[in-house]
């Protein structure tokens, strides 16, 4: 097992598009889950997506719950047109958060790390992870998803605001 470094904004395999896993049960790509499970747990987040730790193909962990899932060769789609905004943050990305608009609810599908077919639905902060990790497979950060971006600040400073609040 071991702790990866993490890509940050401004490195290009952060703004390519991750291309597909042929075998997710191939010995490289359990080594993989292993290693980024371990690094997202030591980092703290409830996503990583392999373009964030140098490795550009199409696999992401994300938090469902209680449950640490992994899906390779995703596809994600909307649920009807209803979006909601919420705050992001992003491990490429430390120190800010920023409030995006997106699809409220989504369908899921792709292979575990069996390799096997597994699909489902997700409304709330999984479907909003789920689209935030499927994003860094194709190059995509959340700062591009903002419209507005007063709605971006230092988690440092929106805290101490939010706090001076209540
Ligand atoms: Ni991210």
């Amino acid at each position: 097992m071991a702790i990866l470094k993490i890509a940050r904004m401004g490195h290009p395999v952060l703004l390519a598009r991750a291309d597909e896993v042929t075998d997710p049960t191939a010995p490289e790509m359990q080594r993989l889950i292993v290693d980024m499970a371990e690094t997202l747990a030591d980092a703290g987040g409830i996503g990583l997506a392999a373009p964030q730790v140098h490795v550009p193909l199409r696999l992401f962990l994300w938090r469902d719950g209680p449950a640490l899932r992994v899906l390779f060769n995703p596809a994600i789609a909307p649920l009807g047109p209803e979006t909601e905004a919420s705050w992001e943050g992003c491990l490429s990305i430390p120190g800010l958060r920023g409030r995006v608009d997106r699809p409220a609810r989504v369908a899921w599908s792709g292979l575990d790390e069996r390799g096997e077919p597994v699909s489902g639905e997700a409304q709330g902060l999984p479907a909003r992870v789920l689209q935030h990790e499927n994003d860094h497979l194709d190059g995509v950060l959340y700062l591009s998803r903002m419209k507005d971006l007063t709605q971006l600040g230092f988690t440092e400073e929106l805290a101490r605001l939010a706090e001076s609040r209540t």
